[in-house]
């Protein structure tokens, strides 16, 4: 289990070692850090022992325990891996900071190293936290990092809530496509103003183009239906073809999207500007809160979270 080292304004967050025990039994000394633990971590027998388990845990790569450091000294642990509380691989987050370090956003600053790795260097679909309902300092860390609170149950001994946090390209656009009837006026039209923002073509074939930059993509496509026009007079009276994709979302790779032979309807229209599409990403997941023993908080919609995670 690979465990990198991730690095924030003012911390480094580096792999647990064995060598890191007794700074570890420093940061669980005294009865707060682990107040809202079914374990008290306090006593350092008990703290060495679940340092030991920390270890001895096996995850995906990527994943695992982190000490979590200031200017060289351990000061707090944090971890991101599979939840032993929620079923079906949900990954999820824990941060402890040694109250010596506490009420200066230090944990709010480590903590968002790990959903940010988790999404960036890992792909994953959600990462969930799990916060005592009584823990008001770890419930606006984790609001203030745009986790979602979608229920409560038992969990770990005690009452707690359920968070949610996505990935934060939901609801960012994909790709557009724009469907033209002349396809190389489009491009000499506007296809060196794309090169001049930094887009890159991409794809070409026989009656498309499509060009990238960073996570989106642009598709121009001539309508096959509605050959170009020859003549000024007949661009003018041109018909274009505004479509709708009948699987919107068949196509979440960055290859040519398939929606003009995936069903698609397309039906004329009088106007002379390109049909244009947005399609925004999906997430593709793991089953959530179906098979977990919460229960879902009626402020949310827990459907609309499960859509955005399959
Ligand atoms: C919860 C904990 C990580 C917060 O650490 P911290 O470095 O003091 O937190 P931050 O400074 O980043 O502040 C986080 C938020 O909690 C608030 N906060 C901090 N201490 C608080 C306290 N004692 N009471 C109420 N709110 C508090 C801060 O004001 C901040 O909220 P804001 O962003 O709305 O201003 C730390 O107290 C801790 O280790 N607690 C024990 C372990 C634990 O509960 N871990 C969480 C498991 S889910």
């Amino acid at each position: 289990m690979t465990v990198p080292d991730l690095r924030t304004a003012r911390l480094r967050l580096r792999g647990l070692e064995p060598a890191d025990t007794e700074a570890i039994v420093r940061v669980f000394a005294g009865p707060d850090t682990s107040r809202f633990l079914a374990a008290d971590l306090g006593d350092p027998d008990q703290c060495r022992a679940s340092v030991e388990r920390r270890l001895a845990c096996t995850g995906p790569d990527g994943t695992g325990h982190w000490v979590v450091e200031r200017d060289g000294d351990v000061i707090g642990l944090a971890h991101l891996r599979p939840s032993a509380e929620l079923s079906g691989d949900l990954v999820e987050i824990g941060y402890f900071l040694d109250p010596a370090h506490g009420g200066q956003g230090l944990s709010t600053e480590a903590a968002a190293a790990l959903p940010r790795h988790a999404f960036a260097a890992l792909g994953l679909p959600a990462v969930w936290a799990l916060v005592h309902e009584s823990n008001v300092a770890s419930r606006k860390l984790v609001h203030r990092l745009g986790f979602t609170d979608v229920g409560g149950g038992e969990h770990y001994g005690g009452p707690h809530r359920v968070f949610v946090a996505l990935p934060t390209t939901l609801g960012q656009w994909h790709h557009v496509e724009l469907w033209v009837p002349d396809l190389a006026r489009a491009e000499e039209s506007f296809g060196w103003l794309l090169a001049e923002l930094g887009w890159q073509e991409h794809q070409r074939w026989r009656d498309g183009v499509s060009w990238k930059l960073g996570a989106g993509y642009l598709v121009v496509e001539q309508s096959r239906r509605s050959p170009p026009p020859r003549t000024a007079a007949a661009r003018r009276a041109s018909t274009t073809w505004r479509c709708t994709p009948a699987r919107p979302n068949a196509s979440t790779s960055s290859r040519k999207p398939r929606s003009r032979t995936a069903g698609a309807r397309c039906s004329p229209t009088a106007t002379r500007t390109p049909a244009a599409l947005i399609i925004t990403p999906r997430i593709w997941g793991t089953p959530t809160a179906s098979n977990s023993n919460w229960s879902p908080n009626p402020r949310v919609s827990l459907d609309r979270v499960n859509q955005s995670l399959h």
